[in-house]
């Protein structure tokens, strides 16, 4: 047996010591990456929430009842398209548009509900009429949690005034 003398002990011990550094070392670097993974992951989920475009929501919270191109469900859905802009022309049409079940309760925040009809007016307004003055988070708020009592007659009797005024949403669709 090789007799160990001093110098053997500092090369033994100091070489399990590196290695439970080691070791320690890796923990703790995987524990920090860990830690940094599930930051960044709670970060993306909290950015993407904030940060869909109204496109996106359009897409996820309206497309499958209003259709890709906002054009409706003949007989059953109306459409966006054309129409939306000419509602927002009155108070009263805009507060339709705002009570609207479909609208008002969806998750949609009231920034995010304003941000989506806005775009719908800018996507698919109809060329040759003038934009509507847009939805403000605010007006949103104001309008949005009033239930409406009878949908269908409050719909009738803003699309009787608006086409009194100027060009209207058709009366059935
Ligand atoms: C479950 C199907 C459905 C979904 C989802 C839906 N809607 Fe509607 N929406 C309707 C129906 C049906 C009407 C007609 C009024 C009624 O009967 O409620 C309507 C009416 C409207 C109107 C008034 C148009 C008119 O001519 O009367 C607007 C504006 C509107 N929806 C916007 C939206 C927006 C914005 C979203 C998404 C945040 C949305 N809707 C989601 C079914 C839906």
């Amino acid at each position: 047996m090789r007799a160990r003398g001093p110098g053997a002990a500092t090369t033994v011990l100091p070489g399990a010591l590196r290695r439970e550094r080691r070791t320690g070392r890796t923990l703790e670097a995987m524990r920090r990456l860990l830690l940094l993974a599930a930051t960044a992951l709670a970060v993306s989920a909290l950015a993407g929430a904030a940060s869909a475009s109204p496109g996106e929501d359009y897409m996820l919270y309206c497309m499958g009842c209003h259709g890709a191109e906002a054009q409706g469900v003949p007989g059953r859905i109306p459409p966006l398209a054309g129409a939306l802009a000419r509602f927002m022309r009155t108070s009263e049409g805009r507060n339709y548009v705002l009570r609207v079940p479909g609208a008002a309760n969806s998750v949609l925040s009231d920034g995010r509900l304003a941000a989506v009809l806005n775009w719908l007016t800018e996507r698919y307004g109809a060329a040759d009429e003038p934009r509507p003055a847009p939805f403000t988070e605010e007006e949103v708020t104001r309008a949005r949690r009033a239930p409406l009592a009878n949908v269908q007659a409050t719909r009738r009797e803003v699309v009787r005034e608006l086409a009194a005024s100027g060009a209207a949403p058709a009366a059935d669709y």
